[in-house]
């Protein structure tokens, strides 16, 4: 805390050098003899005291050693005792709220059977990760990553069975019946039949050539760069290296 305060809203209260010995005397340890002996009790004197002190409500009172020593500590993240309590409250509170969202999205037509399995199954796993994952983090922090991704799994499930389930129940008619999905649908059909002279299936053909096309000309790029520019930039480093 006192290392992440004098990089930040504190940074202008000390010069660099000072800011730098009081982190310094942080990282070692954060020695009371050290204090005196180094001279980091009068930077904070002359620094940080005239506004941590005693008579400041709210503000740490950096005359007291003890007091100064209580910043030092590492952070160490979320306690085992925490997390425990936040797993718990977590896997019953949002497993309820998956149920009850999935048994309501269980009824939707517009989802296929399968869908309807992979998307009520879903949350539960990321549900899974995501706090299996808190518990990762507090020992690998790397799996941060895994709460940020569990968690979006999570979001975009119940995104998806809410939005389903809300447009069924309020725009069933509107939506799948006359709506967009249903253009789609009519457009995916008509594209697909060869012989068909409209405008979206002539685009469609040309789209579909153009990548063909892309990819032999992709294919041909790398050759060429395998076969004549890499051996140049080699040449070249070569002639280089002798010189
Ligand atoms: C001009 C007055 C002033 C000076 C000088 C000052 N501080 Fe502060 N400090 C504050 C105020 C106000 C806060 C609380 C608001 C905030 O966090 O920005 C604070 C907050 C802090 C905190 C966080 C306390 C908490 O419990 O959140 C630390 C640590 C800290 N200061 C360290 C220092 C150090 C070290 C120095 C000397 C280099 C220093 N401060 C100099 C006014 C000051």
């Amino acid at each position: 805390m006192l290392e992440q305060q004098l990089n930040g809203a504190m940074k202008a209260n000390a010069p660099d050098d000072e800011r730098f010995k009081i982190i310094q005397w942080d990282r070692d340890g954060a020695d009371q003899d050290a204090y005196k002996d180094d001279g980091i009790e009068k930077i904070i004197q002359q620094r940080c005291v005239m506004c941590h002190n005693k008579d400041a409500s709210g503000l740490p009172n950096f005359n007291d050693f003890e007091q100064v020593k209580k910043y030092t500590a590492q952070d160490e993240g979320a306690t085992l005792s925490s997390l425990t309590r936040g797993s718990h409250i977590h896997m019953f509170g949002i497993g309820f709220i998956f149920m009850f969202v999935g048994i309501i999205f269980s009824f939707s037509e517009t989802t296929s059977v399968k869908f309807k399995c992979i998307a009520v199954g879903m949350p539960y796993a990321f549900l899974i990760a995501d706090i299996v994952s808190w518990w990762l983090t507090k020992f690998v922090p790397l799996f941060a990553w895994l709460v940020i991704f569990a968690g979006m799994g999570m979001g975009v499930s119940f995104i998806f069975m809410w939005v389903t389930s809300i447009l069924e129940m309020w725009l069933y008619k509107p939506v799948y019946i006359d709506g967009i999905p249903y253009h789609y649908e009519q457009w995916k059909k008509r594209i697909n039949e060869d012989g068909d002279a409209s405008a979206s299936n002539t685009l469609f053909k040309l789209i579909r050539l153009a990548g063909k096309n892309l990819n032999v000309l992709t294919r041909t790029i790398m050759e060429k760069f395998q076969t004549v520019v890499l051996p140049l930039i080699q040449q070249v480093f070569k002639k280089n290296l002798k010189k």
